[in-house]
């Protein structure tokens, strides 16, 4: 993670354009978010030193509201369900098979950052088991072989 370069000048436009704003504290995180595609802790102790907000308030926004992640992602989030009825049909096999093939462990990342895989419970389309979703595209009905292929495709 090439948190020893994470250019910080960004936030000072985004500080700029909440200045004097009490209660700005959820814009600047999905500000600061859309920035860095998640919320690194160097931004987070820079907002709190140039805003003057708690840095204990920020954490508690941003572990409060499940919009905010403080871990970086990769380019492309790889949901598979685990749910009963796709674990029954095979959904530890496509897990296995992501971390395999492209080396993404579940709830991490590949090193380079282009996929990552989230362990889900249900999608609500049990019919179409096993599941996978990947950015907002539905996978149903799918297995290892097929996901990482469409997954191989991906820029
Ligand atoms: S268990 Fe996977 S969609 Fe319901």
């Amino acid at each position: 993670m090439p948190d020893a370069a994470l250019d910080l000048a960004p936030l000072d436009s985004i500080l700029d354009e909440f200045r004097g704003q009490k209660g700005a504290v959820i814009p600047i995180l999905q500000r600061t978010q859309e920035t860095y595609g998640y919320l690194p802790a160097e931004a987070l102790a820079a907002i709190s030193k140039k805003a003057g907000i708690p840095l204990s308030r920020l954490y508690g926004v941003a572990t409060f509201y499940a919009q905010f992640r403080l871990t970086r992602r990769g380019r492309h989030l790889i949901k598979v369900c685990d749910g009963t009825a796709c674990h029954v049909r095979g959904a530890t096999k496509i897990v296995e098979g992501i971390e395999d093939a492209l080396n993404v462990p579940p709830g991490g990342s590949d090193p380079d950052y282009k996929y990552s895989l989230e362990i889900v419970y249900c999608l609500g389309s049990c019919g179409l088991a096993p599941i996978a979703v990947v950015d907002e595209k539905v996978y149903g009905q799918t297995n290892a072989e097929n996901l990482i292929e469409r997954l191989k495709e991906l820029d």
